[in-house]
């Protein structure tokens, strides 16, 4: 009997240890601040800059100052590819990136890359929404040291040209298009019949001035917050490619994060992407009205169908390679998912 006395009271003294363990390490975890370095490329008047702003506001205030965000914008801790890099090991915590940049991390990211993959920007936000659609990305660079959080809308890419005119497809030929720094962005710029010339965003408005190329392909929002419009004064709608912005994290501090550090900090970047449909829209129209007015750029409209059609091999390679098979085939199941509920109501 005191023998089994003794017995419970140490088990009770053992468990009262572990718990009080477990209840020190979550309050260590709560009262230190977790400061997060949080890189970007963009200057402070871009949508996304706002957007990542609504973030951190929202999630220094949720978690009572517990974390804290300090956000370097215009690339000042250098290009996308170094960004991730640094995240990859820990000099900064987060950054935001376009999903071309993260292709040579998982390939599964490539698939943005393919030529008209979505049929509408409608159906594009719609699959973005999706919480499985998310997590196929998210979750693939975890043996690369870092994890996706969220992502924001950047638009549809088109092209744009010093003087270039552009009708259909057959408009391209010789035509030196910059493109991001990839093999799936220069594979299809190829397949739409133009000149791939790969480089880091910070480097476009210097080679289109200079010549170095004659084009580049990207949102409306280049023209002005990047200031392209002072050197390309065509803008065409070939909508080949719907690229989003993500949101990445070092892995090692996601997890160092308590579970309600974790939810603060996720609910913070969902709150900041729908907060930015918003901003992004407005963001577009004001850049095509600036553009318009006081930088002399015309936009027009072309043949989308000469584009798509010319681009039919490579879209039909990433429908069969392995790297990206299974994730095209759920983006398609939810888009058709998607049409079939517009089409009920
Ligand atoms: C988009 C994206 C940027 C990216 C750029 C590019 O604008 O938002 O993050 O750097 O495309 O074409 O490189």
């Amino acid at each position: 009997m005191r023998k089994f006395t003794l017995l419970l009271v140490s088990a009770f003294f053992t468990m009262g240890m572990v718990l009080m363990m477990l209840t020190n390490e979550e309050t260590i975890a709560k009262t230190k601040t977790k400061e997060i370095m949080l890189a970007h490329n963009q200057p402070t008047e871009h949508p996304v800059h706002k957007s990542l702003k609504i973030f951190k506001d929202r999630l220094e205030k949720e978690s009572h100052g517990q974390i804290k965000v300090n956000i370097y914008p215009n690339g000042q801790l250098g290009s996308e590819r170094e960004a991730i890099e640094m995240t990859q090991t820990n000099a900064i915590q987060m950054t935001k990136v376009s999903a071309g940049a993260l292709e040579s991390f998982s390939p599964t990211y490539s698939l943005f890359n393919m030529p008209y993959l979505f049929e509408s920007e409608d159906n594009y936000r719609h699959v973005m929404k999706r919480q499985n659609v998310q997590d196929a990305f998210f979750k693939s660079t975890g043996d690369q040291g870092f994890l996706g959080i969220t992502y924001y809308d950047a638009g549809m890419r088109n092209i744009y040209t010093k003087d270039k005119k552009i009708k259909d497809n057959k408009d391209l030929k010789g035509l030196k298009i910059r493109v991001q720094p990839g093999k799936t962005s220069v594979d299809l710029i190829k397949s739409l019949g133009g000149t791939p010339t790969p480089m880091d965003y910070g480097e476009v408005y210097t080679a289109m001035q200079s010549g170095v190329i004659d084009a580049a392909e990207n949102n409306e929002t280049s023209l002005t917050t990047n200031n392209h419009g002072e050197v390309a004064k065509n803008y065409y709608y070939t909508e080949h490619a719907t690229v989003p912005d993500i949101l990445i994290m070092n892995k090692e501090t996601y997890d160092s994060l308590t579970k309600q550090q974790q939810k603060w900090l996720e609910d913070a970047a969902d709150y900041s992407t729908k907060k930015h449909e918003v901003i992004w829209d407005k963001a577009v129209s004001d850049a095509k009205k600036t553009a318009t007015e006081k930088m002399g750029v015309k936009f027009h409209d072309v043949d989308k169908s000469t584009f798509k059609a010319t681009s039919k091999p490579l879209q039909d390679e990433f429908k069969n390679n392995p790297d990206t098979k299974e994730d095209y085939k759920l983006i398609e199941k939810e888009e058709q998912r998607y049409e079939k509920s517009k089409a009920n109501h």
